[in-house]
């Protein structure tokens, strides 16, 4: 039970906090991993090397305490962590496991500061927030268990086809061993993909957008080879180490990131592998012929980048919905196709009553949603998915 008098001390801690800023949970990690190492298999070590782990725990933490006394707004951030929990699997007594490195990383970085009557404030807030995690992630484990295809845990899949969509991106076809029916995602969710990359000390759980729309039978997810600063080690192993007839663990799709029919016309924004949700949703919308208008928006470096060019053509010219790539290193004779930044100003995009869906690099998402704030776009219209650790735009 959380008291007035621990909303009142866990108040008065939030200077302290943003004082530790990430270095709280870089020590947090640090600790954890050194006394629970098994936890290695579950966490992306990668996003502990980069720091963005760190941080979106640190900037979660401290949302926590300056809301505390008004949770509603933390709402949103809710959805997606518990969402993305579960697509690595997490369980009811992981929780106490990071509670107490939490409490001992408080403890050992302001041992002055940390009075019992801190400690018992901050146990009952983590125990407060910690119950609403498993809530939420329990309700979706139990509609995973209880809907026609879908499972809780890992479930074997195998590769039954593997397709070069341009020169960095490979699409995996996946089947499950056991033939039996798949859930349905929503277009614009994630699958969580299980690897032990050659050469690794740990199994590796990876999220990727689901690509095409939900057909009952198969996932089809498209990955991205990262090659720039420290190459992808689940990425290059998909694509070089995984072959047609291999099998890998799958947990089921997850997401707070997806398509909603508001009978609204909808403008789906991509830039590079960002692309994989809004193919979901295209060919979702394509299918389901949707009535109102689409426009797909897409940026990418040159024509060797363009992923499912050919495809998106052909959807759109079918429908006669608006699409437009820009090329950043090449101009093209393609009438589609423009060169440079990704710029609004000459498209007549439903800036009204529009729904806007972004993916990609967060630079990219950062200025595309500045400039249709600019446009007069209601943020609230405006629906965008990080890959990797959130951050806000
Ligand atoms: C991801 C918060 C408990 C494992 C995250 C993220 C946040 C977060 C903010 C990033 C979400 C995003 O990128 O969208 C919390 C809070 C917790 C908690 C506040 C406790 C109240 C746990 C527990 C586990 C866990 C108990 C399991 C041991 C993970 C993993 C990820 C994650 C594996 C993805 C990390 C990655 O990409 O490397 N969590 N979490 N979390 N959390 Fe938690």
């Amino acid at each position: 039970m959380l008291t007035d008098a621990h909303i009142t001390i866990i108040k008065s801690t939030i200077p302290l906090l943003e004082n530790a800023g990430p270095e709280l949970t870089s020590y947090f990690y640090k600790r954890m991993f050194s006394q629970n190492p098994e936890l290695q298999d579950i966490f992306n070590m990668s996003n502990q090397h980069t720091g963005r782990q760190q941080v979106a725990l640190f900037e979660a933490i401290a949302a926590y305490a300056k809301n505390i006394e008004n949770l509603l707004v933390l709402t949103t951030a809710v959805e997606r962590i518990a969402n993305k929990h579960t697509s690595f699997n997490i369980q009811a007594d992981h929780y106490a496991i990071v509670g107490h490195h939490l409490i001992e990383t408080l403890r050992e970085l302001a041992p002055e500061a940390f009075t019992s009557e801190v400690e018992e404030a901050w146990g009952s807030a983590y125990q407060f927030l910690a119950q609403i995690f498993i809530k939420r992630e329990d309700e979706i484990y139990q509609t995973n268990a209880n809907t026609t295809g879908g499972w809780t845990g890992k479930r074997a899949f195998k590769i039954i086809d593997k397709i070069i969509e341009s020169k960095l991106v490979k699409s995996f076809i996946l089947e499950p061993v056991d033939k039996q029916p798949v859930i349905d995602f929503t277009p614009g969710q994630y699958l969580g993909v299980e690897v032990i990359p050659t050469g690794s000390d740990y199994k590796e759980i990876r999220q990727y957008s689901l690509s095409d729309k939900p057909n009952g039978k198969t996932y089809r997810i498209s990955v991205k080879r990262e090659t720039i600063g420290v190459p992808g080690i689940v990425s290059n192993f998909l694509h070089d180490g995984i072959a047609i007839g291999d099998v890998i663990n799958v947990n089921a799709p997850a997401g707070d990131f997806f398509f909603v029919d508001r009978a609204a016309p909808v403008v789906l924004l991509s830039a590079g592998v960002g692309i994989t949700p809004m193919q979901s949703m295209l060919e979702t919308l394509a299918q389901n012929n949707y009535q109102f208008p689409v426009h797909y928006l897409h940026a990418c470096e040159n024509e060797e980048q363009h992923s499912f060019n050919q495809r998106v053509q052909s959807l759109t010219a079918d429908k006669n919905w608006q699409q437009t790539t820009w090329y950043r290193d090449e101009i093209s004779e393609n009438k589609n196709i423009e060169h440079g930044v990704m710029d609004f100003s000459s498209k007549s995009l439903p800036l009204s009553d529009g729904d806007f869906y972004l993916c990609g690099p967060i630079g990219f998402m950062q200025f595309a949603k500045q400039q249709l704030l600019t446009l007069g776009v209601c943020e609230t219209r405006v629906h965008y998915e990080v890959f990797g650790p959130h951050a806000s735009l």
